[in-house]
C-alpha cells in the first residue's frame, strides 16, 4: 500500500552525528567580505533611509554579492543548513548589526512579515510568554521548542548575544527523518502525506476561515517540503469540534516525527555573530531551553530574518493557502501582516523599534500573532 512513497535522496538528507564532523556548512568570512559588508552597511546608513527602506543597491557587496548567492544555491541544493561565521557582532552597534544583517539578506533573498504587525527583523527573545499560551509565540519564550518549520522558504537567525546556559540550536533534515520513518512505519510516513487541519493564530485573512488544512510531507515535481507546526494542529483540534478529527495513525506518526528528530537532530551553540540560515523545506528546528541573565541588557538576543527565495522549490498545491504561492521563485510565505498588508514585501516595521538590542517591553507581550 505503502510502495508508492520513497526513500528520498541528495545532499539534503543527513544525520546530524555525520554533519558534526563536516564543515562544508560552515561559511567563514575572510577579512576583506567583513570590510565590505561594514562598509556597506555604512553605506546604507549614509542614505539617511530607515532601515527596511534599504534595498538591496543600497547595499554594494562587490566581491561577496556572487559567494552569497552561491550560498543561497547551497541552502536549496545542499543540507538546507549554512552558518556564516565571523561577523565581528561584539564590536558593532545595534544599528550596524541590523544594517549589515539586513543587507546580507536582501543579496538572499526577500524580506517577509514575520507577524500580524509585519516584523520584518523579529529580536528572538524570552519576554515571558509561555508557549501554548492561546496565540503565544515561542519565540517569544524561553521554552524549549518541539521541531517545526517557519513560514517561509530561509529564516535566518543572527546571534547577538547568547543566554548563560542552553538555547542551543537543534536542527533535524526533513528527509532523513522522512526515510528514517518510511523504513520503521511505512504506515506513519504515509500517514504524514493526509491533510492536517491546523489553526491560523488569528494570522488568516480578513473574511477567512481561522484554520487551513496541509499536508505535513509534500513532494512536487519530485522535491521534498515538510510544514509543521505541532501547536497549532494541537489548537485547531481544541478549537473547533466541526473539524475532522486527528486519526490514530496521525497522532502516533506525529509523535514519532518529533522522537527521529531528536535523534537525527544536529545540535549545536551559536558563536556571536554567526548567522544561521535554514531552509524550511528540508529541515526542522527546535531549541533547547535556556536560561538568562538577569539584566535585560544581557539575555540571550537572535534576529530573526524571514526570506523568500528567488530560486525556490514548487511547493504541493495544497500548501496555496498558507504560501500565498506555490511556484518557484515566487515571493511567498510569511505571517500576513494587518491593516491591509498581505504577505507584505519589504513592508515597514511599524512595532516602533528604535534601533536598540535591549528589549523590554518593546514587544506586545500577549504575543497576539501566530507560528513559531
Ligand atoms: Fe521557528
Amino acid at each position: 500500500m505503502t510502495d508508492h512513497i520513497k526513500p528520498l535522496e541528495g545532499p539534503s538528507v543527513w544525520h546530524g552525528a555525520d554533519l558534526l564532523r563536516r564543515t562544508d556548512w560552515i561559511e567563514t568570512l575572510a577579512q576583506h567580505e567583513i570590510d565590505e559588508i561594514l562598509a556597506a552597511a555604512q553605506a546604507a546608513a549614509d542614505t539617511g533611509l530607515d532601515l527596511f527602506d534599504i534595498r538591496k543597491e543600497h547595499f554594494p557587496l562587490p566581491r561577496l554579492a556572487e559567494r552569497l548567492a552561491a550560498i543561497t544555491r547551497k541552502l536549496e541544493d545542499g543540507p538546507g543548513l549554512l552558518v556564516i561565521r565571523g561577523l565581528p557582532a561584539a564590536s558593532m552597534t545595534a544599528a550596524q548589526i541590523r544594517y549589515a544583517y539586513w543587507g546580507i539578506g536582501l543579496h538572499m533573498g526577500i524580506p517577509v512579515s514575520q507577524s500580524g504587525k509585519g516584523e520584518l527583523m523579529a529580536q528572538v527573545s524570552d519576554i515571558g510568554v509561555r508557549f501554548g499560551a492561546p496565540g503565544a509565540r515561542g519565540f517569544r519564550s524561553n521554552q524549549a521548542l518541539p521541531f517545526h518549520t517557519d513560514r517561509c522558504d530561509y529564516v535566518g537567525l543572527l546571534c547577538v548575544r547568547n543566554a548563560l546556559s542552553g538555547g542551543w540550536s537543534r536542527i533535524v533534515s526533513s528527509p532523513a527523518v522522512h526515510n528514517e520513518m518510511l523504513r520503521r512505519r511505512p504506515d506513519l510516513a504515509e500517514a504524514l502525506y493526509q491533510q492536517f487541519y491546523m489553526s491560523w493564530q488569528g494570522d488568516e485573512a480578513p473574511g477567512s476561515k481561522p484554520y487551513y488544512a496541509a499536508p505535513i510531507f509534500g513532494i512536487r515535481d519530485g522535491l521534498f517540503s515538510l510544514q509543521l507546526g505541532p501547536s497549532y494542529i494541537r489548537v485547531a483540534q481544541e478549537k473547533w469540534p466541526e473539524l475532522p478529527r486527528l486519526t490514530a495513525s496521525q497522532i502516533e506518526a506525529m509523535t514519532m516525527l518529533q522522537e527521529i528528530a531528536a535523534e537525527l537532530e544536529l545540535t549545536a551553540p551559536f558563536a556571536i555573530g554567526d548567522i544561521q540560515f535554514l531552509n524550511n523545506h528540508v529541515t526542522m528546528h527546535g531549541r533547547t531551553a535556556f536560561e538568562d541573565d538577569e539584566d535585560p541588557a544581557k539575555r540571550r538576543m537572535l534576529l530573526r530574518l524571514w526570506l523568500s527565495s528567488p530560486i525556490g522549490r514548487p511547493l504541493p498545491r495544497e500548501a496555496e493557502t498558507l504560501w500565498g504561492a506555490v511556484e518557484p521563485g515566487q515571493p511567498r510565505g510569511g505571517v500576513p501582516a494587518k491593516d491591509g498588508w498581505w504577505r507584505n514585501v519589504l513592508a515597514r516595521d511599524r512595532t516602533g523599534r528604535d534601533g536598540t538590542l535591549h528589549l523590554t517591553g518593546e514587544h506586545d507581550q500577549r504575543g497576539e500573532a501566530a507560528t513559531s
